[in-house]
């Protein structure tokens, strides 16, 4: 095996998505302006329900197969994303104006934290011992893919906003919208 990859894996777009993710929170707890933290706090929902659902889908069956305590790992990840979706399911529908939501912004932080604590130190560098290049190549594909399902949620102003708010919509509800798009329990 080469120690130099030149392709890009699934581990790398599973890594970039918690750097983004965590940008996002320091953003949300470095604003004031109750609209923008609301319009980051959306975009966040999206981009972490779109990271899980594609774990759960494409990288928990590989961490089965391929690593030593696999089951295991994922039954952990799985109790975190709950966790994770629970608190963003406050957050979905949290003024933006009141302290609770910065609290509920904090807590996703420390959940986040954890998971990419544990995936990065553990599940990640198994996968690659564990499963070939190629295969890592591949399931990144396929990843992409499947985060493509639901839209990304845009700027107000930009010229998707309206898509997304039609197919997927901002508010409470948000987790499930996003989370039945993804995993294709929606047929709308
Ligand atoms: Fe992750
Ligand atoms: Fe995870």
């Amino acid at each position: 095996m080469s120690d130099h990859r030149t392709d890009q894996d699934v581990i790398d777009v599973l890594t970039t998505d918690h750097r983004e993710a965590t940008e996002l929170i320091e953003q949300i707890l470095a604003s004031s302006d109750p609209e923008q933290r609301r319009d980051l706090a959306d975009s966040l929902i999206s981009e972490l329900v779109r990271h899980s659902v594609a774990e759960e889908m494409y990288v928990y069956p590989a961490m089965r197969d391929h690593l030593p305590n696999g089951d295991e790992a994922v039954e952990h990840d799985t109790q975190e994303h709950k966790e994770l979706e629970r608190t963003m399911k406050e957050l979905e529908g949290a003024e933006a104006s009141e302290p609770r939501f910065v609290e509920l912004v904090r807590e996703v932080q420390r959940i986040l934290a954890d998971h990419v604590e544990d995936e990065e130190t553990e599940q990640f560098p198994q996968l690659r011992t564990h499963l070939p290049q190629e295969e890592l190549v591949r399931l990144k594909t396929v990843v992409e893919a499947a985060k493509k399902i639901a839209p990304t949620r845009p700027h107000p102003a930009a010229p998707n906003a309206e898509l997304f708010h039609k197919v997927v919509g901002p508010g409470v509800g948000l987790v499930d919208r996003l989370r039945d798009k993804l995993s294709g329990r929606d047929t709308g």
